[in-house]
């Protein structure tokens, strides 16, 4: 099993929106878990599940085991822990490896081809487990100045994070979103992002498409619609790059 983790500390960024469209696109072919980090519960949403208030994802760190939370969602290979709505992790004392100790007592790594996790902006508990189960990370941004910061700044908590718990640092993709290639600071701030983080790292972007934010309401991600769109194509895109790149990490190691 691969972890894909999708991550900015930065709100809006359309981290959901890529983690919903990544894991349906990897379903097409693949067994995929998703996990629904961010207790917002976006990512149930747009995999066309209720929000739960009673067992989710978050029921892990009060002695649930993971599996117990798995729901099916809008497609056969998609299956999702959804968000426990109500869990506060200031609650909570301790919660280093909990995720980690899951996967590996449940045997989870021998039940799906992908795990993607999506993730809140905080800097907090629930990012720290999910980056500790990570083997890449998905950085989605918006190409304003402030979005290229954050890219620097999530960076910099990745390596941070793996010097500190002794492990190899992820592979790291880093996606433009809402791009406009008519818009001159958007090509700009990509171009910054490559020269800064190296060109190897980036993803094709991703345009702007209404139908991305509408996907949410019918409970179906774009990539599964069949209809052809541009957030549709560019999140195919996005999903075939990934798994190139998969494959190149894994021939060189
Ligand atoms: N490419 C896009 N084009 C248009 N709207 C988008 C696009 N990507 C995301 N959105 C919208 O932007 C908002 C933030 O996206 P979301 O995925 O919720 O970000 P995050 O999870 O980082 O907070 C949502 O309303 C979403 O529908
Ligand atoms: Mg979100």
């Amino acid at each position: 099993m691969k972890t894909i983790v999708i991550s900015n500390r930065k709100g809006g960024s359309a981290k959901t929106t890529t983690a919903v469209n990544i894991a349906s696109g990897l379903a097409k072919h693949s067994s995929v878990l998703l996990l629904d980090f961010d207790t917002q519960g976006h990512a149930s949403i747009g995999v066309g599940c209720d929000l739960s208030e009673e067992l989710g994802v978050h029921s892990i760190f009060s002695g649930k085991t993971l599996s117990e939370t798995f729901i099916p969602t809008v497609h056969k290979n998609l299956t999702l822990s959804p968000a426990l709505v109500f869990f506060d992790v200031y609650e909570y004392a301790d919660l280093r490896g909990v995720l980690k100790n899951r996967f590996k007592m449940e045997s989870i790594t021998e039940f799906f081809d992908y795990c993607v996790i999506d993730t809140p902006p905080t800097f907090d508990a629930l990012l720290k487990n999910s980056l500790e189960v990570a083997d890449s990370v998905v950085i989605p941004f918006v190409p304003h100045h402030l979005g290229v910061v954050a890219v620097g700044q999530m960076l910099r908590a990745l390596y941070q994070s793996a010097t500190l718990l002794e492990r190899k640092v992820a592979e790291v993709y880093i996606l433009p979103v809402m791009y406009n290639p008519h818009i001159p600071e958007h090509k700009e701030c990509v171009e910054k992002v490559k020269k800064s983080f190296g060109e190897a790292k980036m993803l094709s972007p991703i345009g702007i498409d209404i139908k991305l934010s509408q996907q949410f309401e019918s409970g179906i991600p774009i990539i599964l619609d069949e209809k052809r769109s541009r957030g549709l194509q560019d999140y195919k895109r996005c999903v075939e790059e990934l798994l190139e790149r998969f494959q190149g990490a894994e021939m060189y190691g």
